[in-house]
């Protein structure tokens, strides 16, 4: 049994994207540590599903429909899930999409899209929680970037925009709640072997992979285990970082 785990002080933990490739390794992790888990899917039938097919894997974590790009949706499924399970603890902004294009090729709904799901669903979602979590001087909040936020990536102008927005909210929003118990932390995964990954065209997918010094893509679980780290109350004293998993793909000082 973690840290966390206490029938009474059984904590919440609020998942967008949830039930993608990512979002589900970080719900089952959280899970396992004691929390009590909601993940959020733009799709109902993705989410209900999901949910089933948890619970025969013997995780207990429901899921809710959400549309992160639609503030008001955000403010509302916050206040209602603290009416019915209490206090969440801990946000994490995991739901993502990609449209990716070279700019020259790129349409303004695939650059709004990406913009509005990645980087304005962290705001929603943000803005949504912060007020609740000011008021009980606690919360940690864990936002999904990508290594291409940190160094570009051919096709992608839209989604790199959209990443490295996420870490300047990340650094900002660390900085305005730091001395109020709230820690807000970036992660930032290089290639992991989800869907999302592997709708790269084979081709293309091969020669990222040769780029990638421990020669593979990284699991759902090793992104994972970073967030359960930052989620503990032991890890107070970390904020406004943005940490890299990466297979060695993208080093920085
Ligand atoms: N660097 C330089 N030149 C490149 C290049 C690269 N990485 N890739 C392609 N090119 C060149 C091609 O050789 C071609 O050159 P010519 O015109 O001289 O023949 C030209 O660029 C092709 O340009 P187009 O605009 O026609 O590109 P396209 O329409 O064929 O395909 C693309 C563009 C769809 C973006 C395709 O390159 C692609 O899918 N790239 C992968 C993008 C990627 O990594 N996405 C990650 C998704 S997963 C994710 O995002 C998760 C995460 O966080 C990591």
């Amino acid at each position: 049994m973690s840290a966390h785990t206490s029938p009474k002080t059984k904590q919440i933990a609020l998942v967008t994207g949830g039930t993608g490739g990512i979002g589900t390794a970080i719900c089952q992790a959280l899970e396992q540590s004691g929390f009590t888990v909601i993940a959020a899917s733009a799709s109902q039938a993705k989410a209900e599903a999901w949910s089933k097919q948890q619970k025969e894997l013997g995780f207990n974590i429901e899921a809710c429909v959400l549309d992160v790009s639609d503030h008001e949706a955000c403010k509302n499924i916050v206040l209602d899930l603290e009416e019915v399970h209490g206090p969440i603890a801990v946000l994490v902004n995991a739901a993502g999409v990609t449209r990716d294009a070279t700019l020259k090729k790129m349409f303004v709904d695939q650059w709004q899209t990406v913009i509005d799901v990645n980087l304005t669903g962290t705001f929603n979602m943000c803005r949504s929680v912060i007020p609740l979590m000011l008021e009980r001087g606690f919360g940690r909040i864990l936002n999904i970037s990508s290594i291409n936020g940190q160094k570009g990536q051919f096709g992608q102008v839209n989604y790199a925009a959209s990443k490295a927005g996420m870490h300047g909210l990340t650094m900002s929003l660390a900085q305005e709640v730091a001395s109020k118990g709230i820690t807000v932390n970036t992660i930032s995964p290089g290639y992991i072997a989800t869907d999302m990954v592997l709708a790269v065209p084979e081709d293309v997918r091969k020669k990222i992979i040769a780029q990638i010094p421990v020669g593979r893509l990284g699991e759902p679980e090793e992104i994972a285990r970073i967030v359960d780290f930052l989620a503990g109350d032991g890890s107070g004293f970390i904020t406004g970082s943005n940490i890299a998993a990466n297979g060695g793909q993208h080093m920085q000082f």
